[in-house]
């Protein structure tokens, strides 16, 4: 059985990005409970079968409520930019570190599997790729630095207090419902100023690449985490393969036609250069493997 049944389970972030698509896969089975604050997410994303809990995952008594008598819960809400955490520290801090930290704690009190969304950010520039998990962590944000401190945490939860958790080391995650404004993903930027006509713009020389995964992977891979009795462990959840956002934004203008030229601006403040997974572990430990190759998941998107 690769997708949980009959449990009680908490999808913090389930009305955003990946949280709403890995709860809609969930709801038919189980009991779903939702925390979102609806920052980026949407109401309409969430089934109705599932129990919405609109609030902060720092409002601490509403994250008591959501994960009262849980079995399982999927850490999903996130500051997920890089350019945030640069903007704003302390608040991103506050929400990748301090409200992963205090759901840890109702993870061991509730004796709850708890499925972490971690990030390759948390590797920095890597010295070679594929990144293996054992590769050097030397995070370039404050956002990488904060999702490597809750990674750890997840390990030591395990190690101190039995808790089951597994880490989930997302590469660059794309897919319907990407919507973030300025702080969106690069994939739904470009689309957007494709579909407009408008300049697409690449940060600095666009040689960094980027390894990209459909969101339905991403599902897949949490719901495997959560059905396999590894914890303690951490997964690059990627493709293995990567692509030059230089050569994205060509791809995206090949693809759809579009009027846009691509300009050249500013890199970006703690951007890292190289990014390619290696998903050996989780194909061996979870049986991961992507189905989505980055062409056909451009094409449903446009
Ligand atoms: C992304 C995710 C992060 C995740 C990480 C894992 C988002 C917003 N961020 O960070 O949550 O943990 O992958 O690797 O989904 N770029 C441009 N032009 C633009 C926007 C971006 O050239 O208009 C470039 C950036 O400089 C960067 C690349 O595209 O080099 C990817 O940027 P972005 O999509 O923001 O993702 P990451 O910073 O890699």
């Amino acid at each position: 059985m690769h997708t949980p049944t009959d449990q009680s389970i908490l999808v913090t972030g389930g009305a955003g990005f990946i949280g709403s698509h890995l709860a809609e896969k969930l709801v038919a089975d189980n009991d779903v409970v939702v925390l979102d604050n609806l920052s980026s997410g949407r109401r309409e994303w969430v089934d109705n079968r599932a129990t919405l809990i609109e609030a902060n995952i720092q409002d601490t008594q509403a994250v008591a409520r959501a994960a009262d008598g849980v079995d399982l819960i999927f850490h999903q809400a996130a500051n997920v930019s890089v350019e945030r955490s640069v903007d704003a520290p302390i608040e991103s801090h506050e929400t990748n570190v301090d409200a992963t930290l205090r759901l840890l704690e109702h993870a061991r009190k509730e004796d709850a599997r708890f499925i972490y969304a971690s990030s390759a950010a948390i590797y920095g520039t890597p010295e070679s790729v594929p990144i293996d998990e054992s590769d050097p962590k030397e995070p370039t944000s404050p956002y990488g630095l904060e999702k490597y401190t809750a990674d750890e945490y997840c390990r030591l939860y395990h190690e101190l207090y039995g808790v089951e958790t597994v880490t989930l080391r997302y590469f660059n995650v794309y897919g319907p419902r990407q919507r973030g404004g300025q702080y969106s993903g690069v994939i739904d930027i470009f689309l957007d100023q494709a579909r407009r006509g408008e300049e697409i713009t690449v940060h600095g020389d666009g040689e960094q690449t980027r390894d990209f995964v459909h969101v339905e992977d991403v599902v897949a891979a949490n719901c495997l985490a959560a059905t396999h009795g590894t914890s303690g462990e951490a997964y690059n959840i990627g493709t293995s393969n990567s692509i030059s956002v230089d050569n994205l934004a060509q791809l995206i203008v090949d693809t759809f036609k579009t009027s846009s030229s691509i300009t050249y601006i500013d890199p970006r403040e703690g951007d890292i250069q190289q990014s390619c997974s290696s998903i050996k572990k989780a194909h061996q430990d979870l049986g991961f493997n992507p189905n989505w190759s980055l062409d056909d998941g451009l094409k449903t998107l446009w």
